[in-house]
C-alpha cells in the first residue's frame, strides 16, 4: 500500500516534529489534537525550527512554504480517515493511547495503518485494543525529530510484514534510518538508554559527583553529545519514570527499579526542561 498522507494524533513535541518532518519530505499531513489552540501553537513551533534550516541554508524558503502548505490541522480525530498511516503521539498513558487507538479503529479505513510513537508501553497490547492488530506497529521516533537519524520500528506479536514493510520505506522516505526491533518493554532504544539515565540519578544521589560532574563526565570522557542528567531533563522527569516503570514492571528486575530521587522530583513537579527545573535551572534558561 502507498502511503501519501499521514496523520499525527498529538501536537506536541514529538507529534509536531513527526509532521515537520513529514511534511518537508513530501507527504500530506494532517496534525490533529484536542484543541486548535494547540495544533495551532504546534505549527508556530514547526515554523520556527524550519526557519532554523532555512538559515542554515538545509531547505529554501520555497520548500518552507510549500511544507506548510502540507499540513492540515485538524480537532478530534474525524479528519483522519483520509490517512494511509496514522501516526500517535499522544502523553505516555495506556488508557488515553487506548481510547484514541479504539476511535480511530472505528473511523479510519480498514487498510490504514495505526502506528504509535510510545517509548516503552507495548505494542502488542495497543495493537490488541483494536480490530487491525496485523496493520498495527510501532514507529518511534527520538527527540529532536527533525534531526535524530532514527526511527525505531517495533514489531508487535500480530504486526504483519506488509505492514512493516510500508513503515520501513515511510521512515525511509522521511530522510531517517528505521530500524527493526521486537516488542519487549522499552524496545531496544529506552531498554538501553533509561538504565544509564538511572544510574546517573543514583549516583547524584549517593554523593558520587554534582550533576555538572556526572554530565561532563559522559560528554568529555564518552563522547555523548549531552550528559545523561542534560538528556534526562530534555526527555522530561516523569517520562523517564514512566519508561522505568514499564521496565521494572514488564522485566520484573529489581535493577530497572526507579531512583528514589527520580520519584521525589516528579512528585516535586520537577519535570526538567519543560517545567523549568530538573537537575538543571531552566528559569533562566541556562544550561
Ligand atoms: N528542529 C530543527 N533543527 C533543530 C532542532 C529542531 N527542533 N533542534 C536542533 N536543531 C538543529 C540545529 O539547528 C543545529 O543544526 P546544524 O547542525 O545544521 O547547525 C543542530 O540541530 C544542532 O543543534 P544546536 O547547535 O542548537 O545544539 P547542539 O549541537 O547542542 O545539539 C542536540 C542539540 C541535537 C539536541 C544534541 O545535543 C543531541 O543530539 N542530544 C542528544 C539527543 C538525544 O539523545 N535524543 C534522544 C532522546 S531519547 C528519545 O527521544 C526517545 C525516548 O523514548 C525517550
Amino acid at each position: 500500500m502507498s502511503i501519501e498522507r499521514i496523520g499525527v494524533v498529538g501536537a506536541g513535541q514529538m507529534g509536531n516534529g513527526i509532521a515537520h518532518v513529514a511534511a518537508l519530505s513530501g507527504f500530506g499531513v494532517v496534525l490533529s489534537d484536542v484543541s486548535r489552540e494547540l495544533v495551532d501553537k504546534a505549527l508556530a513551533v514547526i515554523g520556527k525550527n524550519m526557519d532554523r534550516q532555512v538559515a542554515k541554508g538545509a531547505i529554501s524558503a520555497d520548500a518552507k512554504a510549500e511544507a506548510l502548505a502540507r499540513i492540515a490541522p485538524a480537532v478530534g480525530l474525524a479528519d483522519l480517515a483520509s490517512c494511509q498511516l496514522v501516526v500517535e503521539a499522544v502523553v505516555e498513558d495506556l488508557d488515553v493511547k487506548t481510547a484514541i487507538f479504539r476511535e480511530l479503529d472505528r473511523s479510519a479505513a480498514p487498510e490504514t495503518i495505526l502506528a504509535s510513537n510510545t517509548s516503552s508501553i507495548s505494542i502488542t497490547k495497543l495493537a490488541a485494543s483494536t480490530t487491525r492488530a496485523d496493520r498495527f506497529i510501532g514507529m518511534h521516533f527520538m527527540n529532536p525529530v527533525p534531526v535524530m537519524q532514527l526511527v525505531e520500528v517495533i514489531r508487535g506479536i500480530a504486526s504483519s510484514d506488509e505492514t512493516f514493510k510500508a513503515v520501513e520505506a515511510t521512515a525511509t522516505r522521511m530522510g531517517k534510518t528505521p530500524v527493526e526491533v521486537n516488542d519487549f518493554p522499552g524496545f531496544v532504544s529506552n531498554r538501553v538508554l533509561m538504565p544509564m539515565i538511572n544510574e546517573a540519578i543514583y549516583a547524584v544521589y549517593e554523593g558520587v559527583g554534582t550533576p555538572q560532574a556526572i554530565d561532563t563526565v559522559m560528554k568529555l570522557g564518552m563522547n555523548h553529545p549531552m550528559g545523561p542528567l542534560t538528556l534526562a531533563d530534555f526527555i522530561g522527569l516523569d517520562t523517564c519514570l514512566a519508561i522505568l516503570r514499564v521496565l521494572h514492571q514488564g522485566l520484573g528486575d529489581p535493577k530497572y527499579r526507579p531512583c528514589p530521587l527520580l520519584v521525589k522530583m516528579v512528585d516535586a513537579g520537577w519535570f526538567g526542561r519543560k517545567s523549568g527545573r530538573g537537575f538543571y535551572d531552566y528559569a533562566g534558561a541556562r544550561v
